[in-house]
């Protein structure tokens, strides 16, 4: 006897499909990154990934208009300064690149988040996340108090949220500090928790010219091969007062977005990065794809594996697509 059970029957048509969806894609949750070179009208290509452009503070309003025109409700952004050195002092400049962009934004968009990128290799002339020590190692404790100067800089331009993804230990906690003293207390810590030493980062490396000139992230940046590490690299996060939670990338560490889904209750930020968005690019330019479809498939997996936000390269399509 044929089963009772034909699950077909609920697939017949796309009204029907729709009913008994379980994960929808909404522009609300979509966080947009641009990166921000130091100068004037510039609008260049990024060659590893199509369709991104570097751009200077001045053309941001063209830039963020259309962002929000599409209805995304934040950007998340990344400087690139004209001067690094071994201490990256451009990071917390006062007129520094980000803090330019910022206050552009602001004056431009004031309804929009503003969430800004924490991190020192794109500032350090030897690419690293940090202060290095004689043998070329990060020391974790003296680059807390660079990041500490950034994450206040930021929030004095006029960021609404500091996103630190260096991954040195008990950079929340520090940065939590320094915002509170400065008045800053109700100004949100989005922690890249779990953030791995990916080759997916590739394409943003040569984008932000921010690859390190040796050496690897993997001494901060976490092993992919870990799954219960990110669990405890979250917990120490939101005892360190994270309001907000991440993991990167997202496609290949869906598991790692469910289990920290189910077990902890901060908002979790998902972070498709740019080796995700050039790799759909690269094989859709070739035929290879549907471009398109991709884009909705993967930012659908990422919701389904439990993210509430995502950031992604294809927010401005993405938003387009669900019309
Ligand atoms: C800075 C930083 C990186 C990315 C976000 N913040 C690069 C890195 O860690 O090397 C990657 C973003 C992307 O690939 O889209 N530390
Ligand atoms: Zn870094």
């Amino acid at each position: 006897m044929f089963p009772e059970h034909r699950p077909r029957r609920l697939r017949k048509n796309e009204v029907l499909r729709s009913m008994v969806r379980e994960t929808r894609v909404s522009r609300d949750f979509l966080i947009y990154p641009i990166i921000v070179r130091e100068g004037t009208s510039i609008h260049e290509p990024i060659d590893a990934m199509p369709g991104q452009f570097r751009c200077s503070p001045d053309i941001l309003p063209g830039v963020v208009k259309d962002i929000t025109s599409k209805g995304i409700p934040a950007v998340l952004l990344f400087g690139i300064p004209r001067h690094k050195d071994a201490q990256g002092t451009s990071s917390h400049r006062k007129d520094g690149v980000v803090q330019q962009a910022i206050q552009v934004i602001k004056n431009a968009v004031p309804d929009l988040i503003v969430i800004t990128d924490v991190c020192l290799c794109e500032y350090t002339d030897h690419g690293h996340c940090g202060i290095l020590n004689e043998k070329g190692e990060v020391i974790n404790d003296d680059t807390l108090d660079v990041l500490a100067s950034v994450s206040l800089s930021h929030a004095k331009a006029g960021a609404d949220i500091i996103a630190p993804s260096d991954m040195m230990d008990g950079r929340v906690g520090v940065i939590r500090d320094a915002l509170d003293e400065g008045g800053y207390e109700h100004t949100p810590i989005l922690s890249y928790s779990a953030k791995y030493a990916s080759s997916y980062y590739g394409p943003f490396r040569e984008a932000a010219q921010s690859s390190p000139s040796f050496g690897d992230r993997k001494s901060h940046q976490m092993d992919p091969a870990n799954v219960r590490e990110a669990l405890r690299e979250v917990a120490l996060d939101i005892e360190e007062g994270a309001d907000l939670i991440m993991v990167k990338p997202a496609l290949p560490y869906l598991d790692v977005i469910r289990v920290i889904a189910d077990e902890f209750d901060e908002p979790l930020c998902a972070y498709q990065v740019s080796g995700e968005y050039s790799m759909i690019k690269a094989a859709a330019q070739r035929g290879w794809v549907d471009e398109d479809s991709c884009i909705m498939e993967s930012v659908t997996s990422i919701k389904r594996a439990g993210a509430d936000m995502i950031i992604t390269y294809f927010a401005p399509r993405i938003s387009e697509l669900i019309a």
